[in-house]
């Protein structure tokens, strides 16, 4: 049976079509200096295809193998490494020479083979705590894979038992202060099922504290956001159910006539001790950080109204003296990209910089070399002064498109914001991708360096950085 993408709504010809290919480069290409305190491993996952899904697959593509790439940096250096995560659900379908998981989160649409297998694709964000390099997808368990190789070791990885919910969300958050993770898991007793699970593992992989609860209703809960005091877990509009399932479709739908709800957990808190908040149906995946002072609670995070109206940077304010059970909402900024990152050693903390990409169709954009894409790229990455607005803009130019960027700190003790952004273009006139990386308190001056790969890299999920005093580097090479 031959792999044919052509005529898959999801795949028309250009840069997002699947890349389907494995790459190692040595010593990468590199426009400009590479700045010597840069070094360290950045890692990005993309959602690729092997096989082709079904027509009625979710146009997201969230449903794609997961493709870890690794720019590894020292020395002014860069060394390139990418690999699928040999899932389960990949090998059995490499054997098969075919796809045989069905649509998005649906085991109604799975070839009936498949059902005892595990059906993480393992694409969604990656993180390194405790020692291990974990790969997550939010309807399963993570991977664990090798740092520095990428290759996998092993799947549905549960902190050796401690971990009994059935699913893990792709974002745990990492406590800069304890050094603990916070994970959780939704539809955590199975499909549809209405358990949430929380837990907290230590900087040892042992786990510290663990709360269970019940959603009002199953709803998408793709992130959390964490202070020092509590942990919050949204839950967006965007619904399912057996019937949405059996009829053959997606997991998810949009339902703008339910209300946003934020479960609060006070850290040292019980289960029981959990308390609701309700704003009206928005539409949102991320959450950028929050804070507590005294009982009152701020998150800002990227945000839209509805399924199509633009997102942008907003705050939630809870106050847990109040008795009203509703969140307040004002706008921070305007920037666009439902994608926003921070400075990490900040998180849970006093903060002021947000990373946010945009959209800004007011900049040039050179159709003759870059095809067809004006007014559809994220052309712009802002560093927003969360506390009154004010952005600086890095502009990359009239043919890329950026994808989420990264803040890399130029020491492990700096201020909050020295450092590098690092984020994946596009370039529509080579059809390559290229890694550019941006002095994060400099922005309008330009990239300092950019990384020029000789292919292209599909659309990523998300990216993460781990500096040396984190994951030391091994060895002078990749290759
Ligand atoms: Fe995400």
């Amino acid at each position: 049976m031959a792999v044919d993408f052509r005529k898959h709504p999801m795949f028309p010809p250009g840069f997002n079509a699947p890349t389907r290919f494995e790459a190692d480069v040595h010593d990468c290409e590199v426009w400009g200096e590479i700045p010597a305190d840069l070094q360290g491993h950045f890692y990005r996952v993309q959602c690729d295809f092997l096989y082709r899904p079904p027509n009625n697959e979710w146009p997201t593509g969230f449903n794609g193998d997961g493709h870890v790439s690794l720019f590894r940096f020292q020395n002014g250096s860069v060394d390139f490494r990418s690999r699928y995560v040999k899932t389960d659900r990949l090998k059995t379908e490499m054997t098969a020479r075919k796809r045989l998981w069905g649509v998005y989160r649906n085991h109604y649409t799975d070839d009936p083979s498949v059902a005892n297998i595990d059906r993480s694709a393992a694409n969604t964000h990656i993180y390194w705590h405790a020692g291990h390099m974990l790969v997550y997808k939010e309807d399963s368990l993570p991977y664990e894979i090798d740092p520095y190789t990428l290759e996998t070791i092993r799947g549905r990885f549960d902190y050796e038992g401690q971990y009994t919910a059935t699913t893990m969300s792709a974002h745990p958050k990492i406590d800069p202060v304890s050094g603990d993770l916070i994970c959780y898991g939704y539809q955590a007793r199975g499909d549809l099922t209405d358990d949430v699970a929380v837990y907290v593992f230590g900087a040892d992989g042992r786990k510290k504290r663990e709360w269970w609860f019940k959603v009002p209703y199953v709803g998408i809960m793709h992130d959390i956001a964490i202070t020092q005091k509590y942990i919050l877990v949204p839950l967006v509009a965007r619904t399912t159910s057996d019937a949405r399932l059996k009829s053959g479709e997606p997991m998810w739908e949009w339902n703008g006539a339910l209300e946003t709800m934020v479960a609060v957990i006070p850290r040292d808190g019980e289960a029981k001790d959990i308390r609701w908040f309700r704003g009206p149906a928005r539409n949102t995946l991320h959450f950028l950080n929050a804070t507590d002072r005294g009982n009152r609670i701020t998150m800002e995070l990227p945000v839209s109204d509805g399924e199509t109206t633009p997102s942008h940077i907003k705050r939630w304010s809870f106050d847990l003296n109040s008795r009203s059970d509703l969140f307040a909402e004002e706008v921070v900024s305007l920037a666009n990209s439902p994608l926003a990152r921070m400075d990490d050693r900040f998180l849970s903390l006093d903060y002021q910089y947000c990373f946010v990409g945009n959209r800004n169709t007011e900049r040039p954009y050179n159709t003759q070399t870059g095809g067809n894409m004006a007014g559809r790229v994220t052309n712009e990455y802002q560093r927003v002064n969360v506390k009154n607005g004010q952005a600086s803009t890095f502009f990359v130019g009239d043919t890329h498109g950026l994808q989420e960027c990264m803040f890399a700190p130029r020491s492990r003790d700096g201020a909050e914001g020295d450092g590098y952004l690092l984020g994946i273009a596009g370039n529509y006139s080579d059809m390559t991708s290229e890694l550019h990386i941006v002095d994060a308190m400099k922005m309008e001056e330009g990239a300092v360096a950019v990384v020029k790969l000789p292919f292209r890299l599909r659309s990523g999920t998300h990216t993460n950085w781990f500096p040396t005093w984190e994951l030391p580097l091994r060895g002078d090479r990749i290759v």
